[in-house]
């Protein structure tokens, strides 16, 4: 079932139909090429078929480890960077109640997340707040080594050891990380914590339907096989063998090539629900590290509407025309919450009695989309029927699936990230770290 939406008509006074007909054998060797596993990067193409592939087993070893943990803790913090929160965090974001973390009574435990800044308030608030709660960790690294996430596990499990025992810490920690090497898959084995394997052929952005999202989210209460479901149907629809002209993937990689030939180079992905605010974060670095390299690539930037309206709302119908937009539409909303008749009226908003706020929402919405549109921002459209796992799976897999054909037209590898490396090797530098010795005294030479 394809349940996502592309409409890319108000896109049409920016690029014309012929500049689509000129993209489209690009963008149908670039779906080729990813298919066959023969372009750039191709050791890190182990997202391709994922959601296809998981299995029982595999569902079942994340349920069990995950109602374990929710049946000892109050709390969970999961802990990583980049690729190895983000995509978690949108889903459970997305799907969560945004007033859960304050009831009293609580189905699930609340997700916390650290190790994605080396903020000192942050980590100290953290720990005084979790000094005297039943909490578990989760602590996602690949390479094992990244700094932030290893600073923020080094205090979390001190503290769940001295607050709740060595032994029971064993259980409320879980680590996401590679099969056999780096520093927390040796910790891992020498504590005995239960671990999840990180694919080696699936890079950190494009991890969200490994352990690295689904332990989370499954710990967090919400049905992981119903996100994978959509991710493998959204994967039949973006195959290979769906042509152009009905498939989601290779029209949007298509759509926002062409704007970047127009000199529309920057992307902002726009939703209205505040619940997707880390969908849009989750986006961003999917995009952002896929194609930012070789000096080319779209930026991408995000909004929340109709919040950011009243604040970037003036630079994007009037700055400069640098800037196309992707609106992520959700159809209808779980809820239900109408708008109250006031016999005094005073603030005029009578007209709006008894209709939904979502109508509301809908009509910020379209009127956005003409204003900016006529001036000057093209916009395409994505919609799914309602925010739930399927549709988010559906999500999911379409912008991965998008990024690997627009990486690959674009003419970069979109599965490394090299660039990533000049502030670590810097920060090691200047934090005298062993082995940068010589880079440290470089470093300081410059900045004397
Ligand atoms: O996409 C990526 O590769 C990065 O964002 C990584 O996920 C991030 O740097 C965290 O790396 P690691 O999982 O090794 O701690």
């Amino acid at each position: 079932m394809l349940n996502l939406k592309l409409d890319t008509s108000r896109v049409a006074s920016f690029v014309s139909e012929a500049d689509i007909k000129a993209i489209q054998p690009e963008v149908e060797a670039a779906t080729k090429l990813l298919h066959a596993g023969t372009g750039a990067g191709n050791d890190f193409l182990g997202w391709l078929h994922l959601p296809s592939s998981i299995t029982d087993a595999d569902f079942k070893e994340i349920e069990a480890a995950a109602a374990d943990m929710r049946s000892r803790v109050d709390y969970v913090v999961v802990a990583g960077i980049g690729g190895s929160y983000l995509g978690a965090r949108a889903v459970i974001d997305g799907l969560s109640n945004s007033f859960d973390y304050l009831l009293k009574e609580r189905k699930n435990p609340v997700m916390l997340y650290a190790g994605h800044n080396i903020g000192e308030d942050y980590l100290a608030e953290l720990l005084d707040f979790l000094k005297d709660k039943k909490f578990g960790v989760v602590v996602i690294s690949k390479s094992g080594t990244t700094t932030e996430t290893a600073i923020a596990f080094r205090l979390l499990k001190e503290l769940v050891e001295r607050t709740a025992g060595k032994e029971e810490a064993k259980h409320r920690i879980i680590a996401v990380t590679d099969k056999a090497k780096g520093a927390l898959k040796t910790l891992s084995n020498n504590e005995g914590y239960k671990t999840f394997v990180i694919p080696d052929n699936v890079g950190g952005r494009f991890s969200v339907l490994t352990p690295v999202g689904l332990v989370p989210i499954a710990i967090a209460g919400f049905d992981i096989r119903a996100l994978v479901k959509g991710a493998a149907d959204m994967e039949a629809a973006t195959d290979e063998k769906v042509p152009f002209a009905q498939n989601p993937s290779m029209i949007y990689a298509a759509t926002r090539n062409a704007l970047y030939r127009k000199q529309k180079g920057i992307e902002i992905l726009v939703n209205y629900q505040p619940k997707l605010h880390y969908f849009t974060e989750w986006w961003k670095q999917l995009y952002g590290e896929s194609e930012g390299k070789d000096l080319k690539g779209i930026f991408p930037a995000g909004v929340d509407f109709s919040t950011d309206l009243h604040s970037m709302g003036q630079w994007i119908q009037e700055g400069e025309r640098t800037i196309f937009e992707t609106v992520v539409c959700i159809t209808k909303p779980n809820k239900t919450q109408l708008i109250p008749e006031d016999k005094d009226n005073l603030d005029a908003l009578n007209f709006l009695a008894g209709k939904n706020v979502d109508h509301v929402n809908k009509m910020a919405e379209l009127g956005t989309a003409l204003a900016h549109t006529d001036g000057g921002v093209p916009n395409i459209h994505v919609e799914v029927p309602t925010l739930d796992e399927y549709n988010l799976g559906q999500l999911i897999y379409f912008f991965e699936k998008a990024c690997g054909i627009s990486g690959y037209t674009l003419g970069v590898n979109p599965f490394n990230q090299p660039g990533v490396e000049a502030y670590k090797k810097n920060m090691f530098a200047l934090l005298e770290k062993p082995g940068y010795e010589e880079a440290t005294k470089a470093i300081k030479a410059r900045l004397k």
